[in-house]
């Protein structure tokens, strides 16, 4: 059977950075997300015994079979295989609307897309909870691109108790995380290796002394809507999770010359009252949110920007579902 799923990538809030696992992609501490309107990953999965081995196809370009991109596929269709309990190889096409791997999280829209794409397409009739553990061993932050809205990674400590949840719908907060593209150069070093190394910055513990009371303070915010107290909080986030980075070995910097002049453009424009704050995961691109009455401004300014090439803006949206618009 062949099955399609569109997946959406998220902005973590509060951020995932350090496993206590890492073959289960068990992560250290609870992570808060939006799932990005704008940000999507169609992926298309076939099981068929024509093939002798499985294929990879990405935005048109088909990979190597020995290539990383393949290899993780595979480990991944190898998973629901077993549940499925299917011998056949499988043909996977998928295509991003967005740039892969400069920071915007294409292996959370990627994963998820393809957990849900294969095990529909292996009949298997799985939860929203078990699509979310099954995604979380393909890419961590890929659990949270399954449930709607806004969205609580659990803080579990086996396979069966870490997984993501809706805490609200998308219409619960009318914000925008408009995202900013300033480079399509690939990063050097992937958030797998990257979240390994997490532990080894000085500023580790310090982080998660604190992290409880930070998810805590999150989702109250969130629930209240308070949007200033909550972007003040993301943005502090975003930094301290790049200061782990910066400070761990080896060291990681993602930032280009142009991250850091828009950090302060976007500092400046809130001086100027212009209510925006950034956040940024492995890469140079920038999330920028903002209430709803604020995107026509943001963009605006975003427009007058001669290094930023792209801008896209996002609203909350649901998580990964089906579609019968098949990739081939
Ligand atoms: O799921 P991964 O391994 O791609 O890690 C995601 C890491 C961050 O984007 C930096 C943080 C997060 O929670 O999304």
């Amino acid at each position: 059977m062949k099955a399609t799923a569109i997946a959406p990538s998220n902005l973590a809030f509060i951020k995932y950075w350090g496993r206590k696992n890492g073959d289960l992609r068990l992560p250290t501490n609870a992570s808060i997300s939006m799932n990005l309107s704008s940000l999507l990953t169609t992926t298309t999965v076939e099981f068929t015994s024509s093939l002798e081995q499985d294929e990879f196809e990405l935005n048109e370009t088909k990979y190597d079979y020995d290539s990383k991109k393949v290899q993780r596929v595979v480990k991944h269709l190898d998973r629901i295989r077993k549940l499925g309990q299917i011998k056949s190889r499988a043909r996977v096409v998928s295509s991003n609307n967005f740039p892969s791997d400069t920071g915007l999280s294409s292996s959370s829209s990627g994963l998820a897309a393809l957990t849900v794409a294969a095990a529909t397409a292996a009949n298997l009739n799985l939860s929203e909870k078990e699509l979310s553990i099954l995604a979380r061993k393909g890419s961590g932050s890929a659990c949270r691109s399954i449930p709607n809205g806004f969205v609580e990674w659990l803080d579990g400590d086996s396979d069966q108790t870490s997984f993501a949840v809706s805490l609200f719908p998308p219409s619960h907060w009318e914000i925008a995380d408009v995202v900013a593209i300033i480079s399509n150069e690939q990063k050097e070093v992937g958030s797998t290796e990257g979240q390994e190394s997490a532990n080894t910055s000085p500023f580790y513990e310090t982080r998660l002394a604190k992290i409880d009371n930070k998810i805590k303070k999150a989702k109250s915010l969130l629930e209240k809507r308070q949007f200033s107290e909550f972007g003040e909080m993301v943005e502090a986030e975003a930094l301290e999770l790049h200061a782990i980075m910066i400070t761990s070995s080896p060291s990681l910097i993602y930032w280009q010359p142009e991250t850091v002049k828009m950090m302060k453009l976007v500092k400046k424009w809130r001086s100027e009252g212009l209510q925006v704050y950034f956040s940024l995961n492995t890469g140079q691109d920038m999330h920028i949110i903002c209430e709803k009455k604020n995107i026509a401004q943001l963009t605006a300014n975003l427009g007058s920007v001669p290094e930023v090439k792209e801008f896209i803006v996002n609203y909350p949206s649901n998580g990964t579902s089906i579609t019968n618009e098949h990739l081939f």
